[in-house]
């Protein structure tokens, strides 16, 4: 019997997903794996290359040819071997990956690597599409929202960068691109959870999607 456990984290950018996801699998023992660094990796290399990240071609090319990996027990992310952890993070790399996250063909290319993840044991992912399509049979989904006022502030805050207004628009940008998209659009899957974090600390986020995971536990039910 398959025992695997996924815990599908979804939600727009700066709802707190990364953090939370990394704090309960944490406490959980669970590989941790930010579905979004993938895509920053692919318009990481794609800026590198001078590649046009809206080139389905190329931009398929590179998603198929990535190696990407997780170095486990950390947030460290490695690109053809390359520790480009703190690369992907630039607000270039932010909207050049909203970008190719849109073609087709390169989600389908990380879509089938996500998956392989998962195959390797439990793991909380976090995205915009793992409970809706990458996992569609995980245990637990969580639809992590918050105000966009608040999305903005904790950005700016975690990052540094910019002025909360320039953050702000950027930000919108960006979800409206990731719900418009014809391919996986940011949703919330049926059965996923909504959790609206904007007045909530991290410790009782955490708390609140660890009592779904334990009951979810405790019903007997089989996991993906
Ligand atoms: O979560 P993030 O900001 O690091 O994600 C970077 C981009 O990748 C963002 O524009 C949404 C996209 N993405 C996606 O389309 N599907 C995912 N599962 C994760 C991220």
């Amino acid at each position: 019997m398959d025992r695997r456990i996924i815990i599908a984290i979804d939600g727009p950018a700066g709802a707190g997903k990364s953090t939370i996801a990394r704090r309960v699998a944490e406490r959980l023992g669970f590989t941790y794996i930010d579905s979004g660094a993938m895509y920053r990796a692919v318009a990481l290399w794609a800026i590198r290359e001078k590649l046009d990240p809206a080139g389905t071609r190329h931009m398929e090319e590179l998603a198929k040819a990535a190696a990407i990996e997780f170095e486990p027990g950390s947030s460290s992310v490695r690109l053809n071997g390359e520790d480009v952890t703190a690369a992907i993070r630039t607000l270039g790399v932010s909207n050049a990956a909203s970008i190719v996250s849109a073609i087709p063909g390169v989600r389908r290319a990380l879509v089938e690597t996500q998956r392989k993840m998962g195959e390797e044991g439990n793991v909380v992912m976090e995205g915009r599409d793992i409970g809706s399509v990458v996992f569609p049979n995980a245990a637990v989904k969580v639809f992590l929202d918050a105000h966009p006022d608040e999305r903005a502030r904790r950005r700016v805050e975690q990052t540094g960068e910019g002025d909360r207004d320039a953050i702000a628009a950027q930000i919108g940008e960006r979800d409206q691109r990731d719900r418009t998209r014809p391919e996986s659009p940011l949703v919330q899957a049926p059965d996923a959870v909504y959790l609206d974090s904007t007045a909530l600390s991290q410790d009782e986020v955490e708390e609140a999607i660890l009592k779904l995971v334990r009951a979810r536990m405790s019903n007997g039910k089989e996991y993906q």
